[in-house]
């Protein structure tokens, strides 16, 4: 008898840390318009809101975290008000609030190709059809533009009265530049944050930094976003965590490596049904505290990895110790 409650209550252990792994759960629209997932509150009435990849950026509504979630339309009509061939097609939104403004960063670019521009829409409701879109942040790269980076996946931190953007995929990794005002790159000079010097390609991308009890983390996806049939198991899409006590960094991983010389330490990696989480960002929620929230492949639904098909995940995450961990 005591050898099978032994047996039990290790099997017990065993569900509960991969129960505790899972995502949390999500009702309503969790699995059309997920890519690069953007999640954020309206603080006049409580509703949250979940920004995605293409469709003008589209935008989903829900009363909490886990649904149920509703399509309301998308933050661009039409073409982005940028000069770029792709304006039609906004990628990998962030969304944070400054002041009583709501600002969506959104990427214009060519897939796989150095030939991009972060541009910037603001709303004071986040409502479709309420945005104005201001064009271009400054942030921009292609032929004679900025540097060997690649100008995706803008992200905008508060560090104390200053605002940065982070922004970055491949070449040479993850950057971040001042903002002289949420709509404008200031003049300083863009700094490398992170870069996998190990990994052939540098396959690093959609930084987002999150402040917390005075350090700055940069969570990032590491490896290949897309095309997941084609991509070897392992290369595919992890979520990774580096931490500095400013947001330009330096960065290091919780072994203390440098996250510009291959350091970054994984919060989530594929696991049972989920597969190639990535597009990631952090979120207070007021009910669950700090939370992960990422897009990733179900293999339930989606077991061909189908890149239009991405499910929409969250956990709770921890700071003990001062590095975070899913709960
Ligand atoms: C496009 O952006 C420019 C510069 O940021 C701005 O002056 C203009 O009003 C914008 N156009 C539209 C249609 O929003």
């Amino acid at each position: 008898m005591r050898l099978l409650a032994l047996l039990l209550s290790l099997l017990h252990s065993v569900l509960l840390v991969s129960a505790a792994a899972n995502p949390g759960p999500c009702s309503g629209a969790c699995t059309s318009l997920v890519h690069d997932p953007a999640l954020i509150q309206r603080t006049s009435d409580g509703t949250y809101f979940r920004f995605a990849s293409h469709d003008g950026i589209s935008i989903h509504t829900a009363p909490s975290i886990s649904g149920p979630w509703k399509r309301a339309g998308s933050v661009l009509k039409g073409r982005a008000n940028v000069s770029h061939k792709n304006a039609g097609d906004p990628w990998a939104p962030d969304v944070q609030k400054v002041g009583d403004t709501y600002y969506c960063y959104y990427s214009v670019s060519t897939f796989g190709a150095k030939d991009s521009v972060i541009g910037v829409a603001s709303s004071k409701s986040m409502n479709a059809g309420d945005w104005t879109d201001h064009g271009s942040t400054g942030v921009s790269t292609g032929a004679n533009k900025g540097g060997n980076y690649n100008a995706i996946d803008g992200n905008l931190v508060a560090a104390g009265s200053k605002l940065f953007l982070t922004f970055g995929s491949f070449w040479d990794g993850l950057q971040v530049v001042d903002m002289s005002s949420p709509t404008k790159r200031g003049g300083g000079d863009v700094r490398n944050i992170v870069r996998d010097t190990v990994v052939k390609g540098n396959p690093v991308e959609g930084g987002y930094i999150f402040p917390h009890a005075g350090k700055y983390y940069v969570f990032f996806s590491h490896g290949s976003c897309c095309n997941l049939k084609n991509v070897k198991p392992g290369d595919e899409y992890k979520i990774k965590v580096c931490r500095a006590d400013s947001a330009t960094g330096t960065y290091v991983d919780k072994s203390g490596k440098s996250c510009t010389k291959g350091g970054g330490t994984v919060v989530l990696q594929s696991h049972g049904n989920v597969y190639a989480a990535g597009g990631q960002g952090v979120f207070n929620d007021p009910k669950h505290g700090p939370v992960l929230y990422y897009h990733y492949v179900d293999r339930k639904i989606n077991p061909n990895a189908e890149d239009g098909r991405k499910s929409f995940g969250w956990n709770k995450l921890s700071f003990e110790g001062g590095w975070p961990s899913i709960e």
